[in-house]
């Protein structure tokens, strides 16, 4: 979930930890087993809070450490776990650390601890390197004195030196922090961004597999990396019960992410490449099949993702063409998504998803099968993207719109006022839990229906089994003795007489014995 946009609890149209705490009945009625929560440390939000000024607070806008720990505590009597996110690559550019490195000027150890370079050229005007922010822009911002700091992403969010020793022994001891208040696991924002080539030198041209989010170059995913959450293990595996890494990686192909998850790395990591896959039944099963060999190989399990706060819902994404490259944010000028199709495409990727073994990652608001927010205003726009594009590339706002939780009431149930940090469509009114709890059909019970399966068949802890008797447009495959049907081709597909249908993502007739298209049953 993210924090910001969840649950308001004081009305400042700002999520905050105690809405969370005061709706972790939801999250239980729905069936997760964890949440993982976006930042919610002291941050002057350049980033959403992905720019953290002390990783040991919490910002004022969410609550204080005494509501951290309610939160802990409440999610651990209601049975969930709870993953945070911790923020390695970077720090904010108010991180005492920063403040430090710019007084103290070129060649000082508080400047080691970040990556100050002098510039090029003869009056060292030009940035060190070649290198670009994912953010977009130049990755170098010159400070007074003439030297210049390495940031990947915005400005504020300072790229620290993990050559440094002092960096390393930080978060070794941030991680016991967190650990400490009972945490079970952390979420490594940027895991393959934190060792830099040496020398810091220019970077090529574009791999061919580079996008928006996968990129190649000397600055992601060098093999230093490991070395440092081999030692992030190590802490973990000194705190009682079961404590969890998860890395968020986008690199490429999959065997390259599996050295993330070897036996003394971490635990899991974000399955992006399955994410972009084509919803297409080829394409379905080369990466299904592409990611629990990769993961195989060292022994971790596998997971699964098709949403998360910077990535267009899937309800939308998945309303266009398969295959079809999407902008980075979508606004009214865009071409536009079929949402019908989309939702059930997206409820059909879901059944499939949760039919798999391995780990599946949900975002908040796709329970209830929400689009982007493609009506979202340009003058609303947060996400730095948005302005360090020159305002041609939208951004991540619009998977960022905090959910409908009650249709009637002000901000749909977000808060107890009107206030909203991004406005919420008016087509949130059909979207919110007030309506789909209790309503047969709804995406919402779709969801819990499925959790619900997932966890009395044992699927997360089964083993796939490929079944062929469908033709190629259908990706079907047993797990623990359930049947998984996805009709991803253009025809509806008979199906054997004897099935004992247990879920469908929409809703078929009773005693049918056809799969439509873009649907996925679960049988045995
Ligand atoms: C990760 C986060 C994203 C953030 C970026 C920089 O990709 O998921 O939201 O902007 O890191 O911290």
């Amino acid at each position: 979930m993210y924090p910001r946009s969840f649950a308001d609890s004081d009305g400042d149209g700002l999520g905050d930890l105690p809405g969370i705490t005061s709706r972790l009945g939801h999250l239980v009625e729905l069936g997760v087993d964890a949440l993982w929560l976006s930042p919610f440390y002291t941050s002057p939000q350049a980033d959403g809070g992905y720019d953290v000024a002390d990783y040991r607070s919490v910002d004022p806008i969410f609550g204080d450490l005494a509501d951290a720990d309610a939160l802990i505590d409440a999610a651990h009597t209601n049975g969930l776990r709870v993953i945070i996110d911790l923020v390695p690559n970077h720090t904010s550019a108010l991180h005492p650390w920063f403040a430090a490195a710019l007084a103290a000027g070129p060649g000082s150890p508080e400047r080691d601890r970040y990556l100050f370079r002098d510039g090029r050229g003869p009056d060292g005007s030009l940035p060190p390197n070649n290198w670009t922010s994912v953010f977009r822009g130049p990755a170098w911002t010159r400070v007074p004195d003439g030297q210049w700091y390495l940031h990947l992403f915005d400005p504020g969010q300072p790229d620290l030196n993990w050559d440094n020793p002092q960096v390393r022994s930080e978060f070794e001891d941030v991680l016991r922090f967190w650990m400490d208040r009972g945490v079970d696991g952390v979420r490594v924002d940027v895991a393959h961004g934190l060792v830099k080539q040496s020398g810091l030198p220019d970077a090529g041209e574009q791999a061919p597999g580079d996008n928006d989010y996968v990129h190649t170059g000397p600055m992601w995913d060098q093999d230093g990396v490991h070395d440092i959450f081999r030692s992030w293990r190590k802490v973990l595996d000194q705190y009682p019960g079961q404590r969890i890494l998860v890395a968020e990686a986008w690199v490429s192909p999959l065997e390259r992410l599996a050295r993330y998850v070897r036996g003394d790395e971490m635990h899991q990591a974000f399955n992006f490449e399955y994410l972009q896959a084509a919803w297409r039944a080829a394409d379905q099963r080369t990466v299904i099949t592409r990611s629990l060999a990769a993961t195989a190989l060292v022994g971790a399990t596998t997971t699964w993702v098709l949403s998360n706060h910077d990535l267009i819902r899937h309800a939308t994404r998945l309303g266009y063409p398969a295959g079809t490259v999407l902008p980075q944010g979508i606004g009214p000028d865009d071409p536009q998504p079929d949402a019908e199709l989309g939702l059930r495409r997206a409820r059909a990727a879901t059944l499939l998803i949760l039919g798999l073994p391995g780990s599946a990652y949900l975002y908040q608001g796709e329970e209830l099968g929400l689009p982007e927010d493609i009506w979202l205003s340009d003058g609303a726009r947060q996400d730095p993207i948005w302005n360090r594009s020159g305002h041609t590339v939208r951004g991540r706002d619009g998977c960022r719109v905090p959910p409908p939780w009650d249709g009637w009431q002000p901000s749909y149930g977000f808060g107890p006022t009107s206030a909203s940090w991004l406005p919420q469509p008016e087509i949130w009114a059909n979207y919110a839990l007030s309506g789909q709890r209790g309503v047969p059909g709804s995406t919402y019970e779709m969801y819990r229906t499925a959790l619900s399966l997932r966890r009395e068949f044992g699927l997360g802890a089964g083993t796939l089994a490929w079944v062929d008797d469908f033709g190629p447009d259908v990706v079907a495959f047993r797990n623990r003795g359930l049947l998984v049907i996805a009709n991803i081709g253009t025809t509806p597909v008979a199906l054997p007489p004897t099935l004992r249908i247990h879920h469908a993502s929409t809703p078929l007739p009773p005693d049918t014995h056809v799969l439509p298209v873009d649907v996925t049953l679960w049988a045995s």
